[in-house]
């Protein structure tokens, strides 16, 4: 095993923030402890905005936005930076247990777009929040649980010798149900009643999801990649927090408000009340700007010299399979952040705004890459677009190469992360 030091910081400290994020709820919490540590304040939505600047997140389930207008004129708009905490896994349904050859196996509901493959044969945890009734009242507690309970077992080559040949056809309802021990009486609400010290009627209801237990890693012989879980897209939000705690001591009386949203359930489409095609972002900046005394008049000029950096990975060229990349758009790992264009809107960056990135690389002496997905194939999408449709703010989107997007463990560059919070925080003040 290879244990050693990561040089980079700013990698070292994205390995941990992954490590520490198994669920989108985990991924908020973690950016919080960062937050809260360099003077954030948690603002409550039930209760009055707070009057005058300061330091400010807002949590909202597995989303998070943060911002500072301490230093800053709410007037001159806002520089948002948006990504996501979600991932494609497997989630336990609502009734899970069940017995089959003589194994208890928890059935699951697939979130997202998983490479269904990738979870097979691995050890895998259990994380997310489940509701408890704690003193007649219901309490939301997080749960992580780093230990192998979990593991979707492979079919024998011997039972399917057509496999390699034709292809592995994996059916979402039968053949990824994990198992989880042989012992009759294993139910998971007694499991979890163990774990969280309350009876098992106590246990109202819970989101808890599977995660790879193996940890992020420095590979390849020059330790020039990095292979880890949701590289897609917590790498785009550690690289947000980042860039926001960079120049949140930076005052600058007449520049934008400087702001991070991370939201969940981009991987499912971004419609829900946390989402990012919900009212959250939107809310917030409006009660941003009545705390800060503007009219709606005020409120809308601010949104008008707005520029939102929609954050999310970048599909870097595959060497195995270089005929499914646009020619002259290859993409490298570590090739330096990646601007997203697609002139179907599928992704929001437009030539305005991806000027400024390209400036804001050049000042900041970051290299920069162009994707463009090719016609025959469909190109993916994030939230960018869904933000700049939603609230009409010019937006780039932009990210970090990897390959074997949405595996249970992707691949990336060691020195891309540390260049794209670079790059953000510099974007974020411009
Ligand atoms: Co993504």
């Amino acid at each position: 095993m290879d244990s050693r030091p990561i040089d980079d910081p700013v990698l070292a400290d994205l390995c941990a923030y992954i490590e520490a994020s198994p669920s989108p709820f985990h991924a908020v919490a973690a950016a919080v402890d960062r937050l809260v540590a360099a003077g954030f304040l948690p603002v409550d939505e039930r209760l009055p905005w707070p009057d005058g600047p300061g330091r400010h997140l807002v949590v909202r389930d597995g989303s998070l936005i943060a911002f500072s207008t301490e230093g800053h004129r709410v007037g001159s708009g806002f520089r948002i930076i948006g990504a996501h905490t979600d991932s494609p896994n497997l989630r336990l349904r609502p009734r899970p247990d069940r017995r089959r050859a003589g194994m208890a196996q928890l059935a699951v509901e697939i979130y997202g777009g998983v490479l269904l493959n990738s979870w097979l044969d691995r050890d895998l945890g259990l994380s997310g929040r489940v509701v408890i009734r704690r003193d007649g009242l219901p309490s939301v507690e997080l749960l992580a649980i780093d230990e192998p309970l979990l593991r979707v077992p492979q079919l024998a080559i011997h039972l399917d010798r057509s496999i390699n040949a034709e292809g592995l056809r994996l059916d979402p309802q039968n053949h990824l149900t994990p198992v989880w021990g042989l012992d009759p009486d294993l139910g998971l609400a007694e499991h979890l009643a163990d774990r969280l010290d309350c009876g098992p009627g106590d246990i109202l209801a819970w989101e808890l999801m599977t995660h790879d237990l193996t940890p992020p890693t420095v590979l390849g012989a020059d330790r020039s990649m990095l292979a880890s879980a949701r590289l897609d897209n917590l790498l785009s939000c550690h690289a947000a927090v980042t860039a926001l705690l960079r120049v949140v001591d930076r005052a600058d009386p007449e520049g934008p408000v400087p702001m991070i949203c991370l939201f969940d359930h981009e991987e499912v489409g971004s419609t829900s009340a946390s989402g990012a095609a919900g009212p959250f972002l939107e809310t917030v900046l409006e009660r941003i700007s009545l705390g800060a005394g503007l009219g709606r008049e005020e409120h809308l000029a601010a949104l008008a010299r707005s520029l939102c950096l929609s954050a999310d990975g970048a599909h870097a060229t595959h060497p195995n399979f270089p005929e499914r990349h646009e020619p002259n758009h290859h993409i490298t790992l570590d090739g330096g952040p990646v601007l997203k264009h697609n002139e179907n809107r599928r992704y929001a960056s437009d030539a305005p705004g991806i000027a400024l990135v390209v400036e804001a690389a050049r000042a900041s002496g970051v290299p920069l890459q162009q994707f463009s997905s090719r016609g025959d194939l469909p190109c993916g999408s994030t939230i960018g677009p869904i933000t700049a449709g939603r609230l009409g703010v010019r937006t780039v989107d932009l990210g970090v190469a990897q390959l074997s997007m949405h595996s249970a463990r992707e691949l990336c560059g060691t020195q891309d992360p540390a260049r794209f919070a670079t790059l953000l925080a510099r974007l974020l003040v411009e």
